[in-house]
């Protein structure tokens, strides 16, 4: 079993801390917004769907900080004051969400929380009178019914991609997809888990994803525990294992995900892509349709997250480049959609990944 990525109880929320993965189980805890946005900005957690279920939690502490004078539980207070609590509770989580919003700009699904939760938060302030406690159970609720979704979708996902594999699949996946990344059992290593439960897993290969190692540390720790054939490779191996390991799928997930398909996901997934076209092996992305941002006419609008220098020159704390070298970091690359043989959300399977059949899916 994978430990819990994060346990919220009023208040505080514990996040499993993955950057001492997987030496370490251990947890940090926010409590407030901007603990939880420093918690996705630093990388205690990570994984695009699980970013966006903390920033939702991040949300709901913020509200519980309120000070008891904004709150104005007693409704024998007069109109006037319940309308400043209400405008007092819509500021905090405003504030909230910008905080949140900026700790990282390409998984898209941070926005979606923060943006879901602030929705929520319009619907109830429209009611009359304001109650604190109602408004925050509800959003509290509302969180949770995030959280709950990432978990079905998952599941959903796992089964209907592990179905577009054949038995004796030896599959490759990048980065981390998995339970880490969400709060269930992750997207594409979901897909690689539960078709190895059908005994259709002959090996799965992880690539360690420089620089920040999410496949080394966290990926093929998963694999491992859950029992899967598997062995880590560093990412410049991947075209050679490709050609001679008999690899017939490669399997990913993806941070956002443009209206025409094109897929933002790990640095390094372009180039697999580009190896599974040439070796004429399937290329499929799995991810629950908040990653799709019909915003977006195409992946040259996704904004890429560019990291710190110091995750490339630096390993393990260690300086591996000379001083004063100057790198580059970008933490993701976009796929374009004519490299993706098919795209798993929770509601089916979308062949060939096009404009027309993602707004196709999204209407169902
Ligand atoms: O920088 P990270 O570790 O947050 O990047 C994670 C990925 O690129 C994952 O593949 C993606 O978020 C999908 S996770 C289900």
């Amino acid at each position: 079993m994978i430990p819990p990525r994060l346990i919220y109880k009023p208040g505080r929320l514990k996040i499993l801390d993955q950057r001492l993965l997987p030496h370490k189980i251990a947890y940090i805890t926010a409590s407030s917004a901007a603990e939880t946005a420093a918690a996705i900005k630093d990388m205690a957690l990570r994984g695009a769907p699980l970013i966006g279920c903390a920033a939702a939690y991040g949300m709901v502490l913020e509200l519980e900080r309120q000070k008891p004078e904004d709150r104005r539980q007693k409704l024998e207070v007069r109109n006037k004051e319940l309308d400043s609590a209400a405008a007092a509770a819509k500021k905090t989580l405003e504030t909230a969400g910008i905080t949140l919003k900026s700790a990282r700009p390409t998984a898209v699904a941070l926005f979606y929380a923060v943006d879901r939760m602030l929705s929520k938060a319009d619907l109830l302030l429209d009611k009359h009178p304001f109650n604190y406690t109602h408004f925050l159970a509800a959003l509290r609720a509302e969180a949770g019914l995030i959280t709950s979704e990432d978990k079905t979708a998952c599941l959903r996902m796992g089964s209907l991609g592990a179905g577009l594999l054949r038995k004796n699949s030896v599959v490759l996946t990048h980065c981390n997809a998995g339970a880490l990344a969400t709060m269930g059992i992750g997207t594409a290593l979901g897909v690689i888990t539960r078709a190895h439960a059908l005994k259709k897993i002959k090996h799965a290969y992880s690539s360690e994803t420089r620089p920040y190692l999410q496949g080394a540390r966290l990926t093929i720790w998963e694999l491992v525990r859950g029992g899967v054939p598997s062995e880590l490779i560093t990412d410049n191996m991947a075209a050679h294992i490709i050609k001679t390991c008999g690899v017939n799928a490669v399997i990913v997930g993806a941070d956002r995900i443009a209206a025409n398909g094109d897929t933002a996901n790990k640095i390094g997934t372009y180039g697999l892509a580009v190896l599974a076209r040439y070796h004429g092996i399937p290329f499929y992305v799995i991810a629950p349709t908040p990653t799709i941002d019909l915003k977006l006419k195409d992946g040259s609008l996704i904004k890429i997250e560019e990291r710190s220098s110091d995750e490339v020159t630096f390993i393990n704390g260690r300086r591996s480049a000379p001083k004063g070298v100057k790198a580059r970091h970008p933490a993701f690359d976009v796929t374009p959609a004519g490299l993706i043989t098919a795209l798993v959300t929770e509601k089916g399977i979308i062949r060939p990944v096009n404009r027309k059949n993602i707004a196709e899916q999204l209407s169902k």
